[in-house]
C-alpha cells in the first residue's frame, strides 16, 4: 500500500481518536486457537521486573508444570485448540508464549478475493526483546509460525534498527477490529507505534504505562470483547484512560488487590473468561457483565510477572 493511500495514524490523545469511530475501522477475524511452550525449563534466575523480586530459586518446578497443564485444559475446554512449541534448554522464560511475536490477519480485501480467503492469511511481526536472555526465544517461535506458513513482517530490516517491542505482551487487537492497543513505556518503545502503524495500516492507540509494576500492557488491560475491557487505571496516564474510555463501551475497574493478582492478565474465549483464582471482586463484575470466569492457578508463573495471558499466544 502507498503512503497516499494510507488512512491511519497513531492516536496519542483523547482528541485524535474522537475523530475516529470503531465502525469507522475494518473488521477483522479473532484468533481460534493458542499457542503454548511447556514449562520444561522453567525458573526465576534473574529479576526482570517487580514481580520477581525475591523469588530467584523459588519456583516449585512440579507444580509449575502441573499449573501449566490445568491452565492449557481450561483453554481446551473452551473450546480452543492448543498447540505446544518445545521448550529450549536453558530458556527459562520461554514459557511465557505472548512476547515472541505479534501475530494478525491481513484483510479481506487485500487480495482482493471475495470469497474471504484472504481472511485467512496469517503474518507475524517479530518481537525486540529487552532482555538478551529472551531475545534468543524468538527465532523458535518464528520456527513454528514458518511451518504453518504464516507471512514474517518484520518492523524494521535490522534487530538492531528495531525499537524494543514484545509482541502480544503489549500489543494487542481491539476484539473484531483493526484497531492495535500499544502499550510503551516499560519494555516496548514509544517508536515501535508509528512503525507498526505503518507496517500494517492500522490505528495504534498508544497507551503510556506509567507504573514500573505494570510493566506489559497484559499486566493491566484485556480487551473482552469489541465493547469490554478490563483495566487497572492507576497503571496509566490520563490520556490513556481517556482513550480507553472512548473505545470501549463497558470498562471494568479491577482494585488493587486484584490487580497484584494479575486479574487484567486473564484472557477471554467467547463468553468464558480465564484468569488467576483468587480476584472475588473481578470475578463478580465479570458475572455481572455477562462472563463466565474460569480460575485457574498460575502462583508458580506469577513468581516470574506473568499469569493467563502471557503463558499463551492467540493465533490464527
Ligand atoms: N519473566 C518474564 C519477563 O519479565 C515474564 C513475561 C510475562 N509476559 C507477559 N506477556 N506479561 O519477561
Amino acid at each position: 500500500m502507498t503512503t497516499s493511500q494510507r488512512k491511519y495514524s497513531c492516536l496519542r490523545t483523547f482528541a485524535q481518536a474522537r475523530e475516529l469511530s470503531l465502525s469507522d475501522i475494518e473488521k477483522q477475524v479473532d484468533p481460534t486457537s493458542i499457542l503454548m511452550c511447556e514449562p520444561t525449563c522453567f525458573d526465576v534466575k534473574e529479576t526482570k521486573n517487580a514481580f520477581m523480586k525475591g523469588q530467584v530459586g523459588k519456583v516449585d518446578v512440579a507444580l509449575a508444570q502441573r499449573q501449566w497443564f490445568e491452565v492449557k485444559s481450561a483453554f481446551e475446554k473452551c473450546g480452543y485448540p492448543v498447540h505446544v512449541v518445545p521448550a529450549v534448554d536453558g530458556f527459562e522464560d520461554m514459557v511465557f508464549a505472548a512476547n515472541q511475536v505479534l501475530p494478525g490477519v491481513k484483510p479481506r480485501f487485500a487480495d482482493g478475493g471475495a470469497d474471504g480467503a484472504a481472511a485467512s492469511a496469517p503474518y507475524v511481526v517479530p518481537a525486540r526483546m529487552a532482555y538478551q536472555s529472551r531475545q534468543r526465544e524468538i527465532p523458535y517461535y518464528l520456527d513454528w509460525f514458518k511451518q504453518q506458513k504464516y507471512e514474517i513482517l518484520p518492523l524494521c530490516a535490522t534487530t538492531e534498527a528495531m525499537p524494543v517491542f514484545e509482541g502480544q505482551g503489549d500489543a494487542i487487537w481491539h476484539p473484531g477490529h483493526r484497531l492495535l492497543w500499544l502499550g510503551f513505556g516499560n519494555r516496548t518503545e514509544e517508536r515501535s507505534a508509528p512503525l507498526l502503524c505503518q507496517l500494517l495500516d492500522v490505528p495504534v492507540a498508544m497507551l503510556r504505562l506509567t507504573t514500573a509494576t505494570f510493566y506489559h500492557l497484559d499486566t493491566c488491560f484485556a480487551a473482552l470483547d469489541e465493547n469490554t475491557v478490563v483495566i487497572y487505571p492507576p497503571a496509566f496516564d490520563d490520556e490513556s484512560l481517556r482513550l480507553i474510555r472512548h473505545c470501549f463501551n463497558r470498562v471494568i475497574e479491577v482494585p488493587e488487590s486484584d490487580a497484584f493478582n494479575f486479574a487484567c492478565n486473564c484472557v477471554a474465549l467467547g463468553h468464558n473468561v480465564v484468569l488467576q483464582k483468587g480476584s472475588r471482586q473481578t470475578c463478580a463484575q465479570l458475572e455481572s457483565a455477562g462472563f463466565n470466569p474460569v480460575e485457574v492457578d498460575t502462583s508458580e508463573f506469577m513468581k516470574s510477572g506473568g499469569s493467563v495471558f502471557c503463558m499463551k499466544m492467540m493465533v490464527y
